[in-house]
């Protein structure tokens, strides 16, 4: 199976590599006062990390000295890389006094301000750490969070705070074939791929060194009220995206590709893509040219305590700015036909710093 470089680019994996087809989305909160355990923390991530994606293991499954406990808990064995991925990211309340780096914090990370479709459980919101771990193979994804969370609680460093397992991958990269989100839409067809798109939207430019290349993640756990839309007429689905649902065709045309317009109305003078269609809000042309990476996954908890199904989408966006998802949600939540099936539960955002060179760790100019 194929294996992706932790080290040689310079961002960090998992934002332009082609997305694979699973996640384990999980974030940490700092157990330590102390910023060398944080230090320490991030050092042994990203060598971890480092032996994770070539598909090897942390350390020994069964260790050489009796009567001790494994270094590596074993279940990725033979499973191979499996493209893995593992993205790391740092929460706001890192850049502290607590931790004498109040006057490292990246310009522009900051808490989210409270947007109008919120309904946020505090359960599922924020974190000091963030670890985006995608793979082909679910197995290969849960080993490496776990073993992870391991070395975190060994140090003392740092504890589990909210996860979610994503099944599907629900966005479309360069060369990728347009996947389906729980809603059965094509998602990802207008998603940023061209690098010049990754140059101007995703990577941060400015600030010291050790913050180019990097970008902001922001993550919302998206709950859809499946059984609803089930019921809904399918032309009035199509309304609410401004697409087709078999072919991915917006309303304006006739191929998954062709360009929307926005401005073309029927016979009686009604647009064809509504005025509250979720791709005429969020399209770059009626948004001062502003555009965002999605790299989102499906996710099911099951069923909930009604017995009706409870599934979503775990929504993860890059950008250069955090402003402009805020500003592209503010949209959305204010006027987006979507809403009445969907509600925002949980959310949280992380700077990425770039990758580390060969020998070096995550972030480590933090430290020096
Ligand atoms: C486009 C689904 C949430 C931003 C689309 C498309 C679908 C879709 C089916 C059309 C295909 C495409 O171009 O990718 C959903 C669902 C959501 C959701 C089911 C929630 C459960 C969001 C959120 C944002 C967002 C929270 C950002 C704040 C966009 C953007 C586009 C898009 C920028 C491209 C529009 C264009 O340029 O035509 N979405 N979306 N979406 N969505 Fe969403």
């Amino acid at each position: 199976s194929t294996a992706h470089a932790f080290y040689g680019s310079a961002e960090q994996a998992g934002i332009m590599t082609p997305q694979q087809r699973y996640v384990l989305y999980m974030t940490f909160d700092l157990t330590s006062n102390d910023r060398a355990d944080l230090q320490v923390l991030l050092a042994r991530w990203s060598a971890a990390i480092a032996l994770l994606m070539q598909g090897r293991t942390v350390g020994q499954v069964e260790p050489t000295r009796a009567n001790s406990v494994g270094a590596d808990t074993g279940e990725a064995l033979s499973l191979g890389p499996a493209s893995l991925t593992v993205t790391v990211g740092l929460g706001p309340n890192i850049f502290t006094d607590a931790y004498g780096l109040a006057d490292k914090r990246p310009a522009r990370l900051r808490d989210l301000k409270q947007l109008p479709s919120d309904s946020l459980q505090p359960d599922l919101t924020g974190g000091d750490l963030s670890l985006q771990a995608c793979a082909d193979d679910p197995q290969v994804a849960y080993h490496a969070i776990r073993d992870l969370a391991r070395i975190a609680k060994d140090i003392g460093a740092a504890s589990t705070r909210w996860a979610v397992l994503g099944f599907g991958r629900a966005s479309a990269g360069k060369g990728q074939s347009t996947p389906r989100n729980l809603l059965g839409y094509r998602d990802g067809t207008r998603n940023i791929k061209a690098a010049e798109d990754f140059d101007h939207h995703v990577w941060v430019k400015d600030g010291p060194a050790w913050q180019r290349h990097g970008s902001y993640q922001v993550v919302r756990k998206i709950q859809m009220h499946i059984e609803n839309w089930d019921t809904d007429r399918v032309s009035d689905q199509n309304a609410v995206f401004g697409r087709h649902k078999e072919s991915g065709a917006p309303l304006t045309g006739q191929k998954e590709f062709d360009t929307p317009d926005f401005h073309k109305r029927d016979s009686e003078g009604q647009l064809l893509i509504p005025a509250t269609a979720h791709i005429r809000l969020a399209a770059h042309e009626n948004n001062g040219g502003l555009k965002i990476l999605r790299r989102s996954y499906n996710y099911t908890d099951g069923i909930n305590r009604y017995g009706l199904l409870d599934a979503g989408l775990l929504f993860i966006c890059y950008q250069n700015d955090p402003a402009h998802f805020e500003a592209l949600q503010t949209k959305l939540g204010a006027s987006d036909a979507l809403n009445e099936y969907i509600a925002h539960i949980g959310s949280a955002i992380f700077f990425v710093p770039p990758a580390p060179r060969p020998g070096h760790y995550i972030a480590e100019q933090l430290f020096t």
